[in-house]
């Protein structure tokens, strides 16, 4: 078994190489991004209260997204499972340490922490690129440079984390989409 944490700043390409991981790998895909979302367009009392954080580029706060995810892995995946993949949580690392208890405690550790790493002027072209036909109310200019200030301040030290528990690989997140799913495919085969 195989859990992967698929991280990187708005826009690195979590989303896209999860897909490709998941079909590749047969892996349990949880985006918190996607399950907020989900509570979003049914304007669930939860889902109200996220986007008033989503829409101005701020992280939900960590109880509401470890009490989420702990319940999708609780009710979608057996300890038998070929793995789970990550993707956009942990996010800070109040929530790295929560996850890495509960895994710990379901005797499924988590094995490693994919970076993807893209430099700022492509994340910033490629969300405004896809704001055009997104509909995220995060994907404008303004949402996305707090974003990415969101994610210097409180994500990266989630890095420095895996870091210290020697399960963080920094990954090239720039060129083609199957380019760079061979350089996390090889990083996985060795696994
Ligand atoms: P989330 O949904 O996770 O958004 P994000 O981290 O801002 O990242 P994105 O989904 O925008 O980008 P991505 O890295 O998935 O890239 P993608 O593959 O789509 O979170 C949204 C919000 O929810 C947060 O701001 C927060 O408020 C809240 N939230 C979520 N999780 C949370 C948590 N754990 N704690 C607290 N709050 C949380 O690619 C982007 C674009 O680039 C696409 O158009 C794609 O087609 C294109 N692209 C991909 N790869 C390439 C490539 N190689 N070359 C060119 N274009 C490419
Ligand atoms: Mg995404």
């Amino acid at each position: 078994m195989v859990n992967v944490i698929i991280s990187g700043a708005p826009g690195s390409g979590k989303g896209t190489q999860s897909e490709l991981l998941v079909s590749r790998f047969q892996l349990i895909h949880f985006s918190t991004g996607d399950l907020l979302r989900h509570e979003i367009a049914a304007q669930t009392p939860l889902g109200i209260e996220a986007d008033s954080f989503i829409s101005k580029g701020n992280l939900v706060p960590d109880s509401m997204i470890i009490d989420i995810i702990t319940s999708a892995i609780n009710r979608t995946c057996p300890k038998n499972c070929a793995g789970i993949l990550f993707d956009g949580f942990p996010r800070t690392r109040e929530q790295a340490v929560a996850l890495e208890v509960m895994m710990n405690g379901r005797g499924t550790p988590v094995s490693l922490c994919i970076d993807l790493q893209v430099p700022e002027r492509e994340l910033i072209e490629r969300l405004l690129t896809r704001g055009q036909t997104s509909g995220r109310s995060d994907d404008n200019l303004e949402t996305i440079r707090k974003r990415l200030e969101v994610f210097e301040q409180k994500t990266k030290p989630v890095n420095e984390y895996y870091q210290e528990l020697g399960k963080y690989v920094a990954i090239d997140g720039t060129g083609t989409i199957e380019e760079i799913f061979s350089r996390i495919e090889a990083v996985l085969k060795g696994k």
